[in-house]
């Protein structure tokens, strides 16, 4: 190789090593292997060599075109990984880095308040139903034990839509009870459910909103008893009120769909306006509940001399407001941001059993 091409060869490959970004290598490529080229050029030139002369330099021109090429091509290479990795450093992200305390978001206290209900069920080996917001008439009243002309009917002011032209009048759910039904239907015994969600009734004020929500409890076996019931909901009392001894009373009640029935009343302490959980000789109803009716298990295909069990409901606006001290059901609906960032629960406590259930 004469010396002159040495030398182009020389420089052109420490441009190529000291080319800082994929900008500079592709115009040196062009600056050298471009039509308009330094090496492009010479190869143009040897049209105007003897033909001997002209073989030897052509072979040498070659193999400097390959050489520059093949190092333009590496150094490509090597650009691209070290950007990829500059990129990886300046977009790692540290997972571990707790959340910004200054994030804006707030849960809302029904949210967090499912999330505790379904903590607290589920350690307690409840599994979680869902059913449908519209119901018809047999899964939310008939199969029930609530009849056509039933006055429980009548108290809960039931939304119904338009009817079809088979004549049926769907509604809106006015309890969680009609999961009880469907889940019955749906799936072999035994049973050990809740669930949660929606439920709707024409009624506003303080403590009603057209919208509000359920949990419904259902546990359907061959051995379950009243005493059960006790247990599971006096435990449930005091893991949700966060209270050990908080106290716990069942009243007699009715239900269409249980017997016996009974409210249940947790102890509380009146004094300066204040309400305090637990203690004190005051109580505060907080959720309907019984011995799953016979009637009800006969309605979804169970033999009630086989299987047994019991259900509760009970209105999370309700016991979201015990629990946090909010006085009044129509403020979780009306969007707030004051009132949620007041009421509102950090975005990453996730309630658990062993992680605690409320902040
Ligand atoms: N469905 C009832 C209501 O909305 C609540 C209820 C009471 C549900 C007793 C039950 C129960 O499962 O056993 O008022």
């Amino acid at each position: 190789m004469s010396d002159d091409l040495q030398k182009l060869k020389d420089d052109t490959m420490s441009a190529v090593a000291a080319a800082g970004d994929m900008a500079a290598l592709e115009a040196l490529r062009v600056s050298a292997l471009g039509k308009k080229g330094t090496i492009t050029g010479r190869m143009k030139a040897l049209g105007g060599l003897d033909p001997d002369a002209r073989k030897a330099a052509g072979q040498a021109l070659n193999q400097l075109k390959g050489a520059v090429a093949e190092a333009i091509e590496a150094r490509k290479a090597a650009l691209a990984e070290a950007e990829l990795e500059a990129r990886l450093a300046e977009e790692r992200v540290d997972v571990t880095l707790p959340a910004r305390p200054d994030a804006s978001g707030h849960i809302h206290p029904i949210s967090q308040t499912l999330e505790e209900l379904v903590a607290i069920f589920g350690e307690m080996g409840f599994t979680v139903a869902e059913g449908p917001d519209i119901e018809d008439d047999f899964h939310n009243f008939t199969a029930l034990n609530i009849p056509e002309e039933h006055p429980a009917r009548q108290m809960h002011d039931t939304f119904y839509l338009p009817q079809t032209p088979d004549g049926a009048r769907k509604l809106l759910r006015t309890h969680t009870s009609p999961v009880q039904i469907r889940h019955m239907q749906q799936v072999p015994t035994p049973h050990r459910i809740v669930a949660l969600g929606r439920t709707y009734r024409c009624d506003s004020d303080i403590t009603h909103t057209p919208m509000f929500h359920q949990l419904e409890g259902l546990v359907v076996d061959e051995h379950t008893h009243m005493g059960h019931l006790k247990g599971c909901l006096i435990e449930f009392c005091r893991a949700y009120f966060e209270v050990d001894d908080v106290p716990v009373r069942f009243r007699p009640s009715f239900f269409p769909f249980t017997e016996p029935s009974a409210e249940v009343d947790i102890g509380c302490k009146r004094s300066g306006g204040r309400l305090k959980i637990g203690g004190g000789d005051d109580w505060l109803e907080i959720l309907g509940c019984g011995m799953v009716h016979p009637k009800v298990l006969a309605n979804c295909g169970i033999d009630a001399e086989e299987f047994q069990g019991f259900a509760f409901g009970l209105g999370v606006e309700r016991i979201a407001m015990l629990k946090y001290g909010i006085p009044d059901t129509r403020t979780f609906f009306e969007s707030d941001l004051r009132w949620l960032s007041h009421y509102g629960f950090a975005a990453g406590d996730v309630p658990s059993m062993t992680g605690g259930l409320a902040r």
